[in-house]
């Protein structure tokens, strides 16, 4: 494989060459004269202090090049969230966090993965993407409502097709299309699991994860199908009857999707508790925070935002900076390390 190594120092260009010069065709740059003239490379691995702000503008400057090479293996410095979530936003498609081992380097050069984003295949637009989950939302809502049976597998291509519209696009570039061109209920569903693809890249998960939380995120308000249009799209505020009937809707798609042998026990109870909090004063089952898993935490909080960021015909567009401020004041609800790494995605992907 031909492996581009770029660095902010001449010691790591020569120590991740003797890392990897071995097994792969390697060439390498200093960031701050970096140009990627090369065409054809087929990985990066990139060794910088992703916090300093001069090698933040190299790699801006180099982006639109370093975006053509398939695979972007970022070796950062420094423990937490933060810095991997700046070397993804800076193009990472993968973060290793140092001290790195020349196993866990390889292994991330070497093919062994099958990737969520396939290269060579030809990426659907935004609004292709949009397209294919709405007609999966639709089949799989019709099917809920007719007895039939849902269709899994299209379901998760559907939200496949999301995650990488959002890797190659962005979320902004996929809330503003959603918000254009689908409404209620499907607009919703579209939007969540939106949030919660860019949610999951930005804390850095792997492919399996991220495949669990968008399929989650697909399915988790398939409970709703149960409810009439006249509660579930009524402008304004619902009373104390049409409030209960909607909270229905986790229990409802539980027993719509339990016993489907496609539908694994983290996505039934990602669809059964996405609307628990931390303090016990969520529904159905006022579950407390040992109980609550961490794919539905994070879904959680994808799930309001988006409700927040909905378009309706019948009120303004809240601002997504209005939206995230609500979610920080939900204290003792949602998890506040995670509700912090999500600033990133609420304001600025
Ligand atoms: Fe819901
Ligand atoms: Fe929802």
């Amino acid at each position: 494989m031909s492996v581009h190594v770029i660095a902010d120092n001449a010691s790591k260009i020569s120590t991740l060459r003797a890392l990897i010069e071995r097994q792969h065709v390697v060439t390498s740059e200093t960031l701050s004269s970096a140009s990627i003239k090369r065409n054809g490379m087929e990985a990066a691995v990139i060794a910088v202090d992703v916090a300093a702000v001069d090698n933040i503008s190299a790699l801006k400057a180099i982006s639109e090049r370093l975006a053509r090479i398939p695979r972007r293996i970022f070796v950062i410095d420094g423990k937490g969230r933060l810095p991997v979530v700046q070397a993804y936003a800076l193009g990472a498609t993968y973060v290793l966090t140092n001290p790195i081992t020349q196993a866990e380097l390889l292994a991330k050069l070497a093919p062994v993965e099958a990737p969520i984003f396939p290269p060579g295949e030809i990426r659907g637009s935004t609004m292709e993407a949009a397209s294919a989950g709405a007609a999966s939302f639709a089949s799989m809502f019709s099917a809920v409502m007719n007895g039939s049976a849902i269709d899994v597998g299209n379901a998760k291509a559907a939200g496949g097709k999301i995650a990488n519209s959002i890797a190659e696009n962005g979320l902004s570039d996929w809330l503003s299309t959603v918000r254009r061109h689908h409404e209620g209920t499907y607009q919703h569903c579209l939007l969540v699991t939106g949030v919660a693809v860019d949610f999951g890249l930005s804390l850095g998960l792997g492919n399996a994860d991220l495949e669990r939380l968008y399929s989650a995120a697909m399915f988790h308000d398939i409970g709703k199908a149960k409810i009439p249009l006249a509660v579930l799209d009524k402008p304004g505020r619902l009373d104390d009857r049409e409030r209960a009937l909607i909270q229905t809707h986790p229990g409802a798609g539980f027993e719509v999707l339990q016993g489907n042998s496609a539908i694994s026990p983290e996505i039934l109870d990602a669809v059964r508790h996405h609307h628990e909090f931390l303090d016990g004063s969520g529904y159905p089952d006022a579950l407390c925070a040992e109980s609550i898993s961490d794919i539905v935490r994070i879904l959680t909080i994808s799930d309001i935002f988006a409700a927040l960021i909905e378009h309706r015909t019948y009120k303004p567009t809240m601002p997504r900076e209005k939206a995230y401020e609500i979610l920080q004041g939900m204290h003792g609800k949602l998890e506040k390390p995670l509700v912090e790494v999500f600033r990133e995605v609420a304001l600025n992907r």
